[in-house]
């Protein structure tokens, strides 16, 4: 498309998330939301009136909407409506910001990524937190070579009182708890930091202690999406993984929605000649002529607007631009396939190996 067109959206899922997509996308010139489309019948309705998008129409179906006069979707459903949502716009001839996680198994990963290719359509994932500025700092970092060989690297999070309500607590709809909810996030950032290793084996845990607890439950919630209810409640609050990468590399994980602790600890990354920590900012250890010395770095203001507002501005600039991806689908299919792993070994209580398709590993391999 012409560098001054206006470039049409359309939103899929008339959620929590699907807001501020709009809040960012009214910021940006040229850019017009043309349809908004939710399975609930009149809630895309209901959508389009509070947030003021005059002009829009309204669908319950994304299939009417997809089929429409547009360019793009944002697809902003719950986790288990990612796939179809995605696949039809793909099909459709229409540009993809999917939401993270990109899908709930890595056979829908590999589907929704070869659609892409097939419609040859942008399909980007929406991972702000590639855009954060100790992330940026840290990729520089390790890119320069000054970590030498990465041989360990832990990552996870953990909220004290942060379990979300609504679809999120809901398997049919979430397709999984802290795990795919949060644990995506630093998965992708220490997957992303190495530039995209082979996953070989997961041996995981997960537990959902906290969210099934009568007791505990009503003092846990983060409050997005309201209060969730512990008798309904069906995905795992907690998880934990050792998973063993390509190039001989050992990855730690530990997540949690809620727990009786402040923290799970950074994010690190060992190397054989530095180490790196991203915990409020990013540290790097080294030897110099035997000292042990630690640099905190320097992070910079970060993007205008902030990481979130910069996703959509890449995705735009990108539909405009005729791509590439800013955050490729197939970036993220190593990381897709530890998310399966970690479930398939959490429900086989054994370690598990994590099978990549031949095609898939060369797209992930090249490091973005
Ligand atoms: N990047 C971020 O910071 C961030 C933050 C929160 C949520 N998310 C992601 O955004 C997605 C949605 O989260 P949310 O908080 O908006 O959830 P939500 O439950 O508030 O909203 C989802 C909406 O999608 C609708 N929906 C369900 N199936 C649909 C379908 N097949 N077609 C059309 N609409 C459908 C629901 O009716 C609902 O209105 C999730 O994948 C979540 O992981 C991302």
């Amino acid at each position: 498309m012409r560098g001054d067109q206006e470039v049409r959206i359309g939103i899929i899922g008339a959620g929590g998330i699907a807001a501020a997509h709009v809040k960012h996308y009214k910021l940006m010139a040229g850019v017009k939301i043309v349809g908004v489309a939710d399975v609930v019948a009149g809630r895309a309705a209901a959508f389009v009136s509070e947030q003021g998008l005059t002009g829009a129409r309204a669908y319950d179906d994304h299939k009417e909407l997809v089929t429409s006069d547009l360019d793009a979707v944002s697809v902003c459903t719950p986790n288990t409506a990612h796939y179809r949502a995605t696949v039809d716009a793909l099909q459709a001839g229409r540009h993809v910001l999917v939401e993270k996680p990109l899908s709930v198994t890595m056979a829908e990963g590999v589907e929704m990524v070869a659609a892409a290719r097939q419609a040859r359509r942008i399909l980007s994932v929406g991972l702000q937190t590639r855009y954060a500025p100790d992330v940026t700092v840290a990729k520089r970092i390790i890119e320069s070579g000054v970590l030498g060989k990465i041989y360990f690297a832990e990552t996870g999070g953990g909220r004290r009182r942060g379990i979300p309500g609504g679809s999120f607590v809901s398997k049919d709809l979430a397709g999984g708890g802290a795990v795919l909810d949060i644990g995506c996030y630093s998965l992708d950032t220490v997957m992303y930091l190495l530039g995209h290793p082979r996953p070989l084996t997961v041996s995981a845990h997960t537990s959902n202690h906290i969210g099934t607890s009568p007791a505990l439950a009503p003092r846990m919630s983060s409050g997005y999406r309201g209060a969730f209810n512990a008798a309904s409640f069906d995905v795992e609050d907690f998880g934990a993984a050792m998973i063993r990468l390509d190039g001989n590399i050992c990855l730690l994980f530990r997540i949690a929605w809620a727990m009786h602790l402040d923290s799970l600890g950074p994010t690190v990354l060992l190397g054989t000649t530095a180490g790196l920590k991203l915990a409020a900012g990013v540290c790097l250890y080294q030897d110099q002529e035997g000292i042990a010395t630690e640099t905190q770095l320097e992070l910079g203001k970060g993007p205008d607007h902030g990481p979130f507002y910069r996703k959509l501005e890449d995705f735009v600039e990108a539909v405009r631009d005729g791509g590439p991806a800013p955050i490729p689908a197939d970036t993220f299919l190593h990381t897709q396939a530890i998310l399966d792993g970690i479930y398939r070994s959490a429900r086989a209580r054994a370690e598990v190996e994590v099978d990549v398709p031949a095609g898939i590993q060369a797209a992930c391999g090249r490091g973005d």
